[in-house]
């Protein structure tokens, strides 16, 4: 499962073959093809998200965006009729800017993934992507959304759309009418991926969100990456709620890891997430736990079923296990300065690093795409990783993002990202998180090296 991100890994350390396209590492080009208000949108930011999270670098290129810095006051839906030349050129020009980036990005910035967001869907166009790539060695795998449901599309158009900037001051119902006249436009020229005609391109095919796929010739392991994510995630409303188990009595001690049991506080946290949760009223809530005691122990006490997964076991501080900050400056100063220098990277001897947590963790995060409502009783440098995918930060802010014990995280998807609710609940617990301290050198004095850390009984 690691293999594509040591592969990347490796390319951005020596970028000297950057720019020569090779068999086994060419970057590749997602195109996104469908009408207007088909989740073009919606599905290129969440695959770019989750790429980027299992390491793969990857960028959108949405159209409608260059559009909008060539022509910054939209007028209405004439804009995009087929016979309207002076915008078409505009179009044009857009879309050989957008691929001239793109070709930037692989060649200069490290790019792996590009996803082309765009909407022009004619065959003209696809041809010519196609002999773009081809020249410069890119593969190309094209993600075709159909729908012909009108509930969901005026859904989606009323959700995403009349928010958009193109309609800023305008009505509701006026924004609406003009973008099905729009929609109206692109039907006149859109030509649909067609099993014979296109037999050898790569793609998948969504039919009314995703009841029925259509899947022709994968070529890589990352695409059947993509198709395999694509067909795992589901536009249902839910909630994923995200908690770490009770203060245990490790914390108290300030030491890291091991598996102890809950402090009195914690018992006391448990017992107020039970209440919570009971008060929220959840629709088949399901319940993840680690394998550790004080996942458990915390679960105990929500008086539901529960399932436990290794996978959400806390980050293996190997041999800092159970140790203190000032026990770990002390035995191992130059192991403590070179996590700080990448603690994203930084791999404890005989442990894990945050780069191991997030591949251990894909098939956590490929079922809570599965599932709606979802708690997970989890641990602190987990959360940040599950915490990191689903708000879409960098792997340099994942490592210090903040996890506080007796706290909940609620997050509810809404449009292109997620809405996020702290829900405080009012029982006291030790501080855990160690901010970065200034001087992360090896040689530094171990007085700098302790200025960040919590404090402990
Ligand atoms: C809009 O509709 C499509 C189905 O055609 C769906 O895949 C997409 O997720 C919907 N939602 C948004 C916000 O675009
Ligand atoms: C869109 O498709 C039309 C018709 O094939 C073509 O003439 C035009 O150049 C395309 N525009 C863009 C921006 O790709
Ligand atoms: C598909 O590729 C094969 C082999 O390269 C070629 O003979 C055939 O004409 C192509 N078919 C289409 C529809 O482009």
């Amino acid at each position: 499962m690691d293999l594509p991100s040591k592969e990347y890994t490796m390319r951005t350390r020596c970028d000297s073959a950057a720019s020569v396209p090779q068999l086994t590492n060419s970057p590749t080009v997602i195109v996104l093809v469908g009408l207007p208000a088909r989740g073009k949108t919606y599905i290129s930011k969440k695959l770019t998200r989750y790429l980027n999270w299992i390491g793969v670098p990857t960028k959108v290129f949405n159209l409608g965006q260059y559009r909008r810095d060539a022509v910054h006051t939209y007028k209405n839906f004439e804009f995009f009729r087929q016979d309207n030349e002076d915008a078409m050129r505009i179009r044009k020009a857009c879309a050989t800017n957008a691929l001239k980036d793109i070709v930037i990005y692989f060649s200069k910035e490290n790019g792996q993934v590009a996803v082309f967001d765009a909407t022009n869907t004619t065959l003209e166009r696809r041809v010519s992507i196609v002999s773009f790539a081809k020249e410069r060695g890119y593969k190309v795998f094209f993600v075709e959304s159909i729908c012909d449901d009108p509930d969901i599309i005026a859904q989606n158009i009323t959700e995403v759309k009349v928010n958009s900037p193109d309609y800023e001051n305008c009505d509701k119902e006026e924004a609406l009418a003009d973008f099905l006249k729009r929609i109206e436009c692109y039907k006149q020229s859109y030509v649909p991926l067609d099993d014979e005609r296109d037999r050898n391109l790569s793609y998948i095919k969504i039919f009314n969100v995703g009841s029925r796929y259509l899947v022709n010739r994968v070529q890589d392991h990352i695409q059947s990456r993509i198709v395999y994510y694509l067909m795992n995630i589901h536009v249902t409303p839910r909630s994923i709620y995200l908690t770490r188990h009770g203060e245990s009595e490790l914390n108290l001690l300030g030491r890291i890891g091991g598996d102890s049991g809950l402090s009195s506080r914690g018992h006391n946290y448990a017992r107020a997430l039970g209440s919570y949760i009971i008060g929220q009223k959840i629709r088949d809530l399901k319940v993840w736990t680690s394998h550790m005691k004080r996942t458990i122990q915390t679960a105990e006490h929500l008086g539901v079923t529960y399932e436990q997964w290794k996978a959400l076991n806390e980050i293996d501080a190997g041999v800092c296990e159970e140790l203190t900050y000032e026990e770990i400056q002390e035995q191992h100063p130059e192991e403590f300065a070179l996590r700080d220098q990448d603690k994203y990277r930084y791999r404890y001897p005989k442990g894990e690093s945050y780069e191991d947590l997030v591949h251990r963790l894909e098939p956590v995060i490929m079922e809570l795409e599965r599932q709606e409502n979802v708690l997970v009783v989890c641990h602190q440098a987990v959360m940040r990783c599950l915490l990191a995918y689903l708000l879409d930060k960098s792997s340099d802010e994942l490592p210090y993002l903040k996890c506080p014990l007796h706290m909940v995280l609620k997050l509810t998807p809404v449009a292109y990202g997620c809405k996020v609710e702290h829900i405080s609940l009012n029982i006291e617990a030790v501080n855990t998180h160690r901010e970065r301290p200034v001087n992360v050198d090896v040689t530094r004095d171990p007085a700098e090296a302790l200025k960040t850390i919590p404090v402990h009984f």
